[in-house]
């Protein structure tokens, strides 16, 4: 066979789909499987998004501008414009727009990054921070964060692992898979970290809304709000998760750094465009009104406590996420790989079983997160409880 790459040869597979083909297998034995591996929200999106999709005149679907349209960048800059403080208001010039926030964060890493450069990353971590850095040929370097201490992020531990290879620091906020939320503080004790390295912020913050605790309608903090920071900051943005609408594939980078953004906006241009429907939509789903969040964010405050407190009831240790819609979870096993195997292949409850995502993979230091999983509270509070119920009935069937 003609020879592959390393890059091809090496690329990591995603952890999150590895027990696929357990699921089918389960499900072509008739069991029923609760899928909590994955971020894919029951969510209804916006009608406002959805009426744009079927309202669309065009008779031709023609190219966008490489960096979206004009229009929809204005839209999203006054959408941007609560959050940036006391800091200059971004404008339309500062935004790519791009294929879902996947695309932004491989061009904020291919912008700041040469190959054999690194990243930090805190693991447990999006696991395609690694899959990104892989392709561009870039490490990832790993600051391991704790079970015991809720995730929470040591600035001290992060300066410590900046090394003269170091390019960028990049963490969501809401965090995925932990659900941190970076305080306004955290956010800038990390900024002045870079700053002083004269290292760039990769901000993920396509989880912004989903935030729980605190005042109603209150936004995860973001790292555009920072004063002083506007040359280092680069935010990874996303319509995914906001507007429960991940198939629209409509993302954004937003830097006031101009060279980063012609940096992008270059790497834009070689795949010509965004999708064009798709940014209708997007820009329909600005309006979006108000209540829609809301009772988007109570019901997963409520899936939250639900499952926090039903993992409890079963014996399950695990953080109380503040945002997004994942939390780490320990379990009572040695291998929560092969314990997440057996959940799909040789146990089910009344024909019914869950599929969680084994933890391992959002890793970087082999053998951490062997015995935790990833749950994703995307399904509607019965079937979250009775999924607890059944991880409830395996651990002691397995543990027996
Ligand atoms: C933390 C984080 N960043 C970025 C993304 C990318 O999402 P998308 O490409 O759908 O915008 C995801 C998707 O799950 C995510 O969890």
């Amino acid at each position: 066979m003609t020879k592959l790459s390393e890059r091809g040869n090496g690329a990591p597979s995603s952890p999150i789909r590895r027990l696929t083909p357990f699921a089918e297998a389960a499900r072509a034995r008739g069991i029923v499987v609760h899928q909590l591996n994955i971020g894919q929200p029951d969510i209804a999106t916006p009608q406002v998004m959805l009426d744009a999709y079927r309202n669309i005149t065009d008779d031709v679907i023609a190219y966008s501008p490489s960096d979206g349209f004009r229009d929809y960048r204005e839209k999203l800059a006054a959408y941007y414009a609560p959050l940036v403080g006391e800091t200059r208001p971004v404008t339309a010039e500062d935004i790519v727009v791009t294929v879902g926030g996947s695309e932004a964060l491989c061009f904020a890493i291919a912008a700041t990054c040469d190959p054999g450069d690194e990243i930090i990353v805190c693991e447990p971590f999006y696991t395609n921070y690694a899959g990104f850095s892989h392709m561009l040929s870039v490490q990832i370097k790993p600051v391991t964060t704790y079970a015991q201490e809720g995730f929470r992020i040591d600035v001290s531990r992060l300066a410590e692992a900046v090394g003269p290879r170091s390019r960028a620091i990049c963490l969501p906020s809401p965090g995925n898979p932990t659900g941190v939320v970076l305080s306004r503080d955290e956010l800038k004790a990390i900024a002045e970290l870079c700053k002083e390295k004269d290292i760039f912020f990769i901000c993920d913050e396509v989880y912004r809304e989903f935030v729980y605790d605190g005042d109603p309608g209150k936004l995860a903090p973001s790292i555009l709000s920072i004063p002083g920071f506007e040359d280092h900051a680069i935010v990874i943005d996303s319509v995914s998760k906001r507007y429960s609408a991940c198939g629209a594939r409509v993302g954004a980078l937003v830097t006031r750094q101009p060279a980063v953004r012609d940096a992008a906006l270059r790497f834009a241009q070689a795949r010509l465009s965004p999708a064009t429907v798709d940014q209708y939509a997007a820009m329909a789903a600005l309006d979006t009104p108000e209540s829609y969040f809301r009772d988007v964010v109570d019901e997963y405050r409520a899936r939250r406590d639900a499952l926090v407190s039903g993992l409890h009831g079963i014996g399950v240790t695990c953080a109380c996420p503040q945002g997004a819609f994942y939390l780490v979870a320990t379990l009572p096993v040695d291998d929560a790989d092969a314990f997440c195997e057996y959940l799909l292949e040789s146990f089910s409850l009344e024909g019914e079983t869950v599929m969680l995502a084994p933890a391992s993979g959002f890793y970087a230091t082999p053998g951490l997160g062997k015995n935790e999983v990833r749950i994703a509270y995307v399904l509607d509070r019965p079937r979250l409880e009775r999924s607890v119920r059944i991880l409830g009935a395996a651990i002691e069937a397995y543990t027996a």
